[in-house]
C-alpha cells in the first residue's frame, strides 16, 4: 500500500490518498484542540495512544457484528480506512449526564440516564456544530431518512458493545460521538475515530476522568488519562 498525496487535514487527523481508490490513509497527529479550536497544544504521544485506542475499539466492534471503515493498523500513529463520503453530522450517544447535556438540560453531572439519548449535531465550525433535530436535518438535506434510522440504530448498537466492553475493565462509558459516511455503493459505514478524545470514560467506582475532559478544563496530564484507559483494555 502506498501513501499518496493529503487529500485533508483536520484538528487531529491527515487524510491521504493511496494506490488504492477505495483505501484512505489516516495519520493521528499529536495536536490537542478544544472549544472549537480556541484551546489547542501538541502533546506529544497523543497521535499513538488515540490510533492504538481507536485500531482496537473498531476491531472490537468488528468481533460484535458492527462494521466500520477500520481496515487495519498500518503504524503506531497510522491506520487504513475504506473511503467514505462524510455525512456532516455528529451523533451523540449519552448514558451519563455531563458535558452539554449538563449545561442545556440542569441536570446534575453524573445521573444515570434510564434510556440512553441519542443526538445529532450539524458539522459546521462557523457554526459551532448546533444540536440539530430531525426536521433539521430533512431541511437541510444533511441526510436521508434511512440514513437517520441507520444512524440511531448503529450507534445504539455501538453504545451495547462499548458499554460492555469498557464495563469488563472497570470504565464507564458516559457518552461518545460518531460520524458515518456512505460508500461508494451507497452504504452506510461507521467512520471517523472511537477514541478518548471522542468519548468520555470515567473510572466506574471513582469517577476519576480519564478522557479529553482532562485536556478542556486542565484536570491533569492527556496522556497519563489516556495511557490508563490503554493500560485498562490490556494495550501498551
Ligand atoms: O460536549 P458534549 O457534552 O456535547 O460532548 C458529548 C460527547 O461527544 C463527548 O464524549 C465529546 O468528547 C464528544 N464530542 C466530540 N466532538 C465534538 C463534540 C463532542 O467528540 N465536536
Amino acid at each position: 500500500m502506498e501513501k499518496k498525496e493529503l487529500l485533508y487535514e483536520g484538528k487531529a487527523k491527515k487524510l491521504y490518498e493511496t494506490d488504492d481508490p477505495d483505501l484512505l490513509w489516516v495519520e493521528y497527529k499529536d495536536d490537542a484542540t478544544a472549544f472549537n479550536g480556541e484551546k489547542q497544544e501538541v502533546l506529544a504521544g497523543k497521535g499513538r495512544l488515540n490510533n492504538v485506542l481507536s485500531s482496537m475499539l473498531f476491531a472490537t466492534l468488528d468481533e460484535a457484528g458492527i462494521p466500520s471503515h477500520f481496515e487495519r493498523k498500518l503504524s503506531d500513529t497510522e491506520q487504513l480506512v475504506r473511503k467514505t463520503d462524510i455525512i456532516p453530522l455528529e451523533v451523540v450517544v449519552r448514558n451519563v449526564v455531563a458535558g452539554s447535556l449538563h449545561r442545556r438540560t440542569g441536570t446534575a453531572e453524573g445521573i444515570e440516564l434510564k434510556e440512553p439519548v441519542v443526538e445529532f449535531y450539524y458539522k459546521d465550525d462557523e457554526l459551532g456544530d448546533p444540536l440539530i433535530n430531525e426536521d433539521h436535518i430533512r431541511m437541510l438535506e444533511a441526510a436521508q431518512p434511512e440514513q437517520l434510522s441507520g444512524m440511531r440504530t448503529q450507534a445504539l448498537a455501538v453504545n451495547e458493545a462499548l458499554k460492555h466492553h469498557f464495563g469488563q475493565h472497570g470504565l464507564l462509558l458516559v457518552d461518545f460521538k460518531l460520524e458515518f459516511g456512505t460508500t461508494a455503493d451507497g452504504n452506510l459505514l461507521l467512520a471517523d475515530e472511537i477514541s478518548p478524545d471522542t468519548c468520555r470514560l470515567w473510572d466506574e467506582k471513582t469517577r476519576e476522568k480519564f478522557d479529553k475532559d482532562v485536556f478542556r478544563y486542565g484536570l491533569g496530564s492527556l496522556q497519563e488519562g489516556y495511557t490508563k484507559i490503554l493500560k485498562r483494555l490490556g494495550g501498551a
